[in-house]
């Protein structure tokens, strides 16, 4: 008997499903109680059909979900959509049929999640969605299983694999922003609305999952400050490099005396911190904890195959799953009531860069100093618009510290906020 599987979607990573179960068939086969067979594959319209066709691809596809659904011999679906509509409709209808669920699809596990695990648990089947976060890194089983005996007490992740293949191609090689989208996309990296790459998004999503397996806490999305790649400027990474950092789009969890401070910031990181050489499309998980002090878990972030491993990772487990009838599992039981950390416990040292219009370099010493700056490094410089530019190390403060700056700038004709980063490990 095999475990007949229907894929929803063949799109980069779906068609990666077949590769991997082909080329890695003997371990697969050696390891699988039940081998694997993509019975059916759900595709938009007839035009697409006919379109695979005639690439060659030899599978049963079909446009209506109800011809998976009402099909018993099919036992696990594999959501490989994206977006959230009609992908939650049609797992919520495929765990609702009895049949376990393998997702990638963050955006919708990190919005809905809990009510689709509900929906699992409630018709006794299985949700695991591996390749949801940091695509061929397996950190969700890591976190749910080999790091069950440590207390996690910092997470840093480079989590999208997009933005960081951008930001390692325009500062090493001098790309422009368009060029490096473009390529990313082309290379299968983006999302279909690179959006959400390049805004932090899609990180952002990431980490809401990895919370709930690193902390057991299931924050809601709306509480993870999010900031992308877009305003950052040659000026800013020059600052960066000068004084011995690199920057990344970095998500970071951190358990605080209040609860956890979530965020995703282009951050600067010291040039020795292991986060700083995660270049291209690679992803990386660096955790502090309790037990094993500091770990770090590296891979590739996206695409067909590495991705398309992960989801057969999850395929292999419900396959020995079902072989023994075994009662559907959680991906992962650690839960603890959710609790977001205070402004005031919030801490980091900043890098500001402040565009001079009117004020002088003392005005706006005096301002900082008002606002508890004492700058570690100033650097004034002419941008490239010409205006005077001052590039600033902070010292330690907190978030609240950091809005109320914010705030002032917003409304000064003397000084404007360009961008303010996180400088991490100071
Ligand atoms: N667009 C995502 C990324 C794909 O670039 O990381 C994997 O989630």
């Amino acid at each position: 008997m095999t475990l007949k599987i229907a894929l929803l979607g063949f799109g980069t990573v779906a068609s990666g499903v077949p590769i991997i179960l082909e080329q890695n068939s003997e371990k697969i086969s050696q390891l699988v109680q039940k081998p694997i067979t993509i019975s059916k594959i759900l595709v938009r319209d007839a035009s697409e059909k006919k379109r695979l066709k005639e690439q060659g691809y030899d599978y049963h596809f079909v446009t209506d979900i109800d011809e998976i659904l009402s099909d018993d011999d099919i036992s696990v679906v594999v959501e490989l959509m994206g977006r959230i509509e009609p992908a939650k409709t049609f797992i919520t209808k495929a765990l609702e049929s009895k049949k376990h669920v393998v997702s990638a699809n963050k955006d919708l596990i990190a919005l809905h999640g809990k009510e689709l695990l509900d929906v699992a648990r409630q018709n006794n089947v299985s949700f695991y969605y591996e390749a949801a976060v940091a695509g061929g890194i397996p950190i969700l089983r890591t976190l749910a299983t080999s790091l069950v005996a440590d207390k996690i007490t910092k997470l840093l992740g480079v989590l999208n694999g997009t933005s960081n293949f951008m930001l390692t191609k325009m500062v090493e090689e001098g790309w422009t922003y368009d060029k490096a989208l473009q390529t990313a996309q082309e290379l299968g990296y983006a999302e279909s609305d690179p959006t959400n790459d390049v805004e932090g998004i899609d990180a952002a999503y990431k980490l809401v999952i990895l919370s709930q397996f690193a902390f057991g806490m299931t924050i809601d999305y709306k509480d993870v400050t999010h900031q992308g790649i877009t305003t950052i400027t040659p000026e800013d990474v020059n600052f960066a490099q000068n004084h011995g950092y690199v920057i990344k789009l970095v998500g970071s969890i951190e358990e605080t005396k209040s609860g956890l401070a979530v965020e995703v910031s282009p951050s600067l990181l010291p040039e020795k911190h292991p986060l700083a050489r995660v270049n291209d499309v690679m992803n990386a998980v660096y955790l502090n904890s309790i037990g094993i002090g500091e770990s770090m878990y590296y891979g590739p972030g996206a695409g067909q195959k590495p991705t398309a491993t992960s989801v057969v990772a999850d395929l292999m487990t419900l396959s020995n799953e079902v072989a023994s009838n075994d009662q559907a599992k959680l991906f992962n039981n650690f839960n603890r009531p959710s609790k977001i950390a205070d402004l005031e416990d919030n801490q980091s040292a900043y890098y500001f860069s402040i565009a001079l219009s009117n004020g002088s370099k003392a005005e706006l010493t005096e301002f900082l100093k008002n606002e508890g700056i004492t700058p570690k490094a100033f650097v004034l410089e002419k941008s490239s618009s010409g205006k005077n530019l001052a590039m600033i190390k902070t010292n330690v403060i907190t978030k609240n510290q950091l809005e109320q700056i914010e705030q002032k700038l917003q409304t000064s004709t003397a000084f404007q906020l360009r961008n303010a980063f996180r400088i991490i490990g100071d």
